[in-house]
């Protein structure tokens, strides 16, 4: 397993991000709607770096069909808290296909959100299949699979604490796991 964002790097990036986004709202409320279950982490220590009147609710989106390609996206808002006339930034841990933020940044316009605006982790250098860019980026990252930092492989690895890129030794092994 290679290391691509120690705790430190992890930590510095998310300081600075929460930076910007406070300079951004200026003291204004603002509702979080973090999409589970990727970006749980990077959540938490988000939400404590911001210096601002914070709501926090979350959102359910998933595309990875056990493995790593993206399959289709189903979406759930049943644990949503109510967004109408707030201002929203949805929190995801990775751009990746751009579909996933697309589809969630609609459903909150949907619902009657005052604006919603986009902050991720990740944003892998790739080929996106939307135009929507995410409005805060902590890290630019090469277009490879990543676990860990709440990122995971057939469910496994959110808790390292750190960004790793897995090797084939760790794939085979993380499917026995899961297997079992
Ligand atoms: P998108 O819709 O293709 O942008 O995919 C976004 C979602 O796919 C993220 O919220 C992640 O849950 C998942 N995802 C994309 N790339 C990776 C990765 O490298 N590792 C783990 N999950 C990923
Ligand atoms: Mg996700």
């Amino acid at each position: 397993m290679k290391t691509l964002l120690t705790e430190a790097e992890l930590r510095a990036g998310v300081a600075s991000l929460g930076e910007q986004i406070r300079e951004r709202y200026d003291g204004r409320p603002l509702t979080l709607i973090a999409v589970m279950t990727g970006s749980l982490v990077f959540l938490a220590d988000l939400i404590r770096v911001l210096d601002l009147p914070v709501r926090v609710g979350v959102i359910q989106a998933s595309s990875y069909r056990g493995g790593m390609k993206a399959g289709e996206l189903t979406t759930a808002t049943d644990m949503l808290i109510d967004v109408a006339g707030h201002d929203v930034l949805l929190v995801d841990d990775i751009f990746d296909t751009g579909k996933t933020l697309d589809r969630l940044m609609q459903i909150i316009q949907d619902l009657g959100a005052k604006s919603v605006g986009s902050a991720v982790l990740l944003h892998k250098q790739r080929q996106h299949d939307v135009s929507l860019r995410p409005d805060y980026v902590a890290f630019e990252i090469p277009d490879e699979f990543v676990v860990g930092y709440g990122l995971d492989y057939l469910d496994l690895f959110r808790n390292l604490p750190h960004l790793a890129v897995l090797d084939q030794n760790d794939i085979e092994a993380a499917k026995e796991q899961a297997e079992s």
